[in-house]
């Protein structure tokens, strides 16, 4: 039977008519969305070049004590918040202290940490520093009990104190060596102590150790996975560090199995518990798989930020000839005392009482971290559109706050690029009816102090890590006195290197 064309054309235009309506109704959304983004008051800032943007400027080496040309140029041209084309995506850059708290504070709310794809890639898709929701707060909550007050008081005290020790009978009298390399040394084997129990020196420590620099050099090479590449043999090299942890792992296990057989044996348990790869197969339910990649990156986060760190306080005091003679004053004090207390009772360790003592260190180490900008920028997204004093941002934007400016801004510390421990002193409080004094307390700088991020993911071990430093700062005033053998200067390729290795001459001298 044939069909009139007048049914056909009503057939169709049926046919079609919901595709129609569909059509209409996405280009009114169209329209709408392209109106309203016309409307969006973005911060100034420009894009660059299609895909790459802005990004090889951004990353362009520079001096660590500085924000570097890239950005300098660009707060004075666009202002502490711009927009740029960043790794890949449309970003917002913020220098601006307030903005950068209002981020770290709304992680998980109105913005996500959102590292580059390779960085999950290298580190493992559960690293801690890749991770977000329930996973992350789960693995984060692992990590803080690890890394506890008490445990800091009870083990890592000792520990530290141990290591520190250790580093320091290796320095021979009048020698030049590479006080980067030694830092690394330290905060390497004290990590991999308090997650594996590996002791210094021992042959699996030292094969761990060589596959973890080849991982490392790849962890901050370009991410080009091809023959030859230092990403490509980092990412061998994290093979070989997961399958010593998990052979570790099985002899946990193992050990596990023949102490519940056996009657008698909690303290051994206890013993399983001290450190955090025990601590894990005992007590947490991740998979073999999480357990892998939590522990490689606290290995990453609890290494490599502390031993640049060091370098640095090393680097800035051999300079600093004034802040050495204040640290010795201290230091020379707790040991006098110590001594006095604990005569004949064979005490020699510094206990928590000690440490509590070391005020004018903790300036040092604050000082240190302000300066030499350890961690530079964080990486972060905007997962809704949000506006913050008259600015818009994106839904999807990338958002990186710059924590490095902000410590190095002279509206915020004077004389923002010297190294001035003495502003991390309390002021002594007003007299009682006095106003307006010079004894009144003028806003802490660490209102924007941030070295260790902020909010829900703070950096889990920012108490070890000034621990480490103020114990090693103490052996070292105490024992030694130093100066560069060579110049060399502290580098930001945006992770903080000394490109000769930080070569220093160190003598010994009595304590006196
Ligand atoms: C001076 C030394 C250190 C500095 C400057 C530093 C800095 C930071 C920063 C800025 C973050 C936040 C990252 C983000 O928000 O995206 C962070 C996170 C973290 N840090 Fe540190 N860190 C240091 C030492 C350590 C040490 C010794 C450990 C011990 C293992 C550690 C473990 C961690 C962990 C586990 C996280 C992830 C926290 C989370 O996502 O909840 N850090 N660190």
């Amino acid at each position: 039977m044939s069909e009139s064309p007048h049914f056909i054309f009503t057939s169709l235009v049926l046919a079609l008519f919901p595709s129609f309506l569909a059509f209409l109704f996405v280009s009114i959304l169209a329209k709408r969305s392209s109106r309203s983004r016309r409307r969006l008051n973005l911060p100034p800032g420009r894009m660059g070049w299609p895909f790459l943007g802005e990004t090889i400027g951004y990353l362009r080496p520079y001096s660590a004590t500085t924000v570097g040309d890239f950005m300098s140029q660009h707060i004075s041209r666009y202002g502490k918040i711009y927009k740029s084309n960043l790794f890949g995506g449309p970003a917002i850059v913020s220098a601006d202290a307030g903005l950068n708290k209002f981020i770290l504070q709304n992680e998980g709310r109105l913005f996500e940490c959102s590292y580059p794809r390779s960085i999950g890639g290298i580190l493992g898709k559960w690293s801690m520093l890749v991770l977000v929701g329930d996973m992350h707060r789960d693995m984060r909550i692992i990590s803080l009990n690890f890394l506890s007050h008490g445990r800091l008081r009870t083990r890592l005290l000792k520990e530290v104190e141990r290591n520190t020790l250790l580093i320091l009978k290796s320095w021979k009298e009048n020698s030049t060596f590479s006080a980067q390399d030694e830092a690394k040394k330290f905060t390497f084997d004290l990590m991999a102590k308090h997650i594996m129990s590996l002791d210094p020196g021992e042959p699996e420590t030292e094969q761990l150790k060589k596959e973890y620099v080849t991982f490392m050099k790849g962890v901050v090479s370009a991410p080009i996975n091809l023959p030859g590449t230092a990403y490509r043999k980092a990412l061998k090299s994290r093979a070989a560090i997961l399958r010593f942890i998990e052979r570790k792992m099985e002899e946990r296990k193992s050990k596990m199995t023949t102490n519940t057989n056996e009657v008698g044996k909690g303290e051994e348990e206890e013993e399983e518990d001290r450190d955090l790869l025990g601590w894990t197969v005992n007590h947490s339910s991740l998979s073999t798989e999480q357990i892998l990649d939590l522990i490689l990156s606290l290995l990453f986060a609890g290494h490599e930020t502390s031993s640049v760190a060091l370098s640095l306080a090393i680097y800035f005091l051999q300079a600093c000839p004034a802040a050495v003679a204040q640290l010795k004053e201290e230091h020379l004090g707790i040991a006098r005392e110590k001594k006095k207390k604990e005569r004949g009772a064979g005490e020699e360790l510094l206990n928590w009482d000690d440490y509590k003592k070391m005020e004018f260190t903790q300036c040092v180490i604050s000082e240190t971290l302000r300066l030499g900008n350890v961690v530079r920028f964080l990486h972060r997204k905007a997962l809704r559109d949000i506006h913050y004093n008259g600015y818009d941002i994106p839904c999807g934007w990338k958002v990186l706050p710059v924590i490095a400016a902000v410590h190095l801004d002279p509206l915020l510390f004077d004389h923002p690029h010297s190294f001035n421990p003495w502003r991390w002193l309390p002021l002594p409080l007003p007299l009682q009816g006095e106003t307006n004094s010079p004894r009144t307390p003028a806003p802490m700088p660490s209102n924007y102090f941030m070295p260790f991020g902020g909010g829900p993911r703070l950096c889990a071990g920012s108490e070890l890590a000034k621990l480490e430093l103020a114990v090693f700062i103490h052996h070292l005033v105490l024992n030694f006195t130093w100066e560069l053998a060579e110049s060399d200067e502290a580098f930001a390729y945006p992770f903080v290197d000394f490109p000769k290795g930080l070569p220093i001459r160190v003598r010994r001298h009595s304590r006196t």
